[in-house]
């Protein structure tokens, strides 16, 4: 099983929402038995809380439904996932840092838009403190980052032989 995780700093709206971005993707590829995710906060700041609803909202209007409660990244997801992935660099330093504290894990990272050929490598906005518009702008960079990183564990991994 490959193990992917998402982070963002909150835990309930962008990694979230890449997580149910994730899953209905490799459910629809029929890779539920090879692939998994999860998401996780840096911050402690919505532990066991919901998405945020205009997270929900959105993701409802695009066909999506979110099951997921709010968990900070703990020292074990450093051994126990294959991929983490952040959203921005703020959260790649968090890992990183978090990470050089626990000793040798052998997971790999990868900012989300290293796979979005419309901006790589660039930050998924936050937009919790924006307006409305920025849920779907963040629904769609997540949409297509997410269809490449797929695409990249199916060869990396020859996962559809
Ligand atoms: P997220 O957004 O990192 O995409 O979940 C945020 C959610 C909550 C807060 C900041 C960002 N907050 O400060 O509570």
């Amino acid at each position: 099983m490959i193990k992917v995780l998402f982070v963002c700093l909150g835990n309930i709206c962008r990694s979230p929402l890449a997580e149910g971005l994730f899953t209905a993707m490799i459910k629809k590829k029929g890779l539920a038995g090879k692939v998994q995710c999860d998401s996780a906060g840096t911050s402690n700041y919505h532990i066991g809380d919901s998405p945020d609803p205009r997270t929900v909202a959105n993701a409802a209007e695009n066909g999506l439904e979110l099951n997921h409660k709010g968990r900070q990244i703990e020292a074990d997801d450093f051994y126990e996932y294959d991929y983490i992935i952040p959203m921005d660099d703020s959260n790649l330093r968090h890992i990183k840092a978090k990470a050089a504290m626990v000793g040798f894990c052998d997971f790999e990272v990868y900012k989300m838009r290293y796979f979005d050929k419309s901006g790589f490598n660039l930050d998924v906005p936050d937009p919790y403190y924006g307006g409305e518009d920025g849920f779907q702008k963040v629904y769609e960079i997540l949409s297509r980052s997410n269809e490449h990183f797929l695409t990249f564990l199916i060869k990396q991994h020859q996962l559809e032989n």
